[in-house]
């Protein structure tokens, strides 16, 4: 008598996108497909470490009410910026995108403006479903006034490709800071005081559906200017505190669905924490399907 089939437990099935996105990300692809599973031993399904790792967004993240980002109305006022972002800033009154770009490239008001080749507004589809919001540029972007060109642009490129996205189509780019600082250190509070207005009234423009901030001066900016921490709160808690969840943030009359993740350098340096960020993308693409069609009707 042939021995009984194993009862295997329900592993959860990696979709096409899922798998397209690890592999687009570096990270092995291990995980059977239901079929592929019928096969599976025991012994392969019952790794915990492996089922951590693995699983879907959603998973990890079992609070995913649907959001729907409310669209600015005539009445609604505009946020009240929480961190400080200068009141009298000229970014809030740029009245569109060209605007706002020759206003970046002619900024002076820090001392990053004078070691700048080329300010870096930002880049891509001007009415956005996707805002990809980083730290600042570097050597490479500095050359080209582009965001995210160089290495850990290509891994950005990567990411979105493994999203079904690139940079030029429903996703706009752009950075916290605009100038490159010296050597590429950290932003200096001033000058991300000075800079994070423009990147607000971008917000205020591009109207995107869905936020993702990489790495932590992006989640700290967008998070405490969108009110959904303190400044102190936004500045004291880790990145691995912020991400893996959904934030909700006011920005600019909008309220929007912010995710963190770990910045593509971060991720360069530290392959390791790839499959987390793609535990990160999982759920921005599932906030993104979870949103009514809401552009039609503005
Ligand atoms: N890192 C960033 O945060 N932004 C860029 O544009 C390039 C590298």
């Amino acid at each position: 008598m042939s021995a009984p089939a194993p009862i295997l437990p329900a592993l959860p099935r990696l979709s096409d996108r899922h798998r397209a996105m690890l592999q687009e990300m570096g990270v092995p692809v291990w995980w059977p497909s239901a079929e592929e599973a019928v096969g599976a031993g025991p012994a392969a399904q019952s790794d915990p470490a492996a089922k951590t790792e693995r699983r879907p967004a959603a998973a990890l993240n079992p609070v995913r009410p649907p959001v729907e980002p409310t669209r600015p109305t005539p009445n609604r006022p505009a946020a009240t910026p929480a961190t400080g972002a200068a009141l009298d800033h000229p970014a809030r009154l740029l009245p569109d995108l060209a605007a706002l770009e020759a206003a970046v490239h002619d900024c002076s008001r820090c001392g990053l403006a004078q070691r700048r080749q080329r300010a870096v507004p930002g880049m891509g589809d001007p009415r956005p479903d996707w805002l990809i919001i980083g730290e600042a540029p570097g050597e490479e972007e500095d050359r080209q006034g582009l965001p995210f060109v160089g290495r850990a642009g290509q891994l950005l490129d990567r990411m979105l490709a493994a999203m079904g996205l690139t940079r030029e189509h429903r996703v706009y780019i752009a950075n916290v800071i605009k100038c490159r600082p010296p050597l590429n250190r950290n932003p200096d509070p001033v000058e991300i005081a000075q800079c994070s207005p423009y990147l607000l009234r971008q917000v205020e423009l591009l109207q995107p559906k869905v936020i993702i901030a990489m790495g932590r001066f992006a989640a700290q900016t967008v998070l405490a200017e969108g009110g959904a921490l303190s400044p102190e709160a936004a500045r004291q808690w880790p990145l691995g505190k912020l991400r893996g969840q959904l934030h909700r943030v006011t920005l600019g009359g909008l309220t929007l669905p912010v995710v963190v993740t770990y910045h593509p350098a971060y991720l360069l340096r530290s392959p390791g924490e790839k499959a987390k960020a793609w535990a990160d993308l999982c759920l921005a693409l599932d906030t993104m399907d979870g949103l009514q069609p809401a552009r039609a009707a503005v």
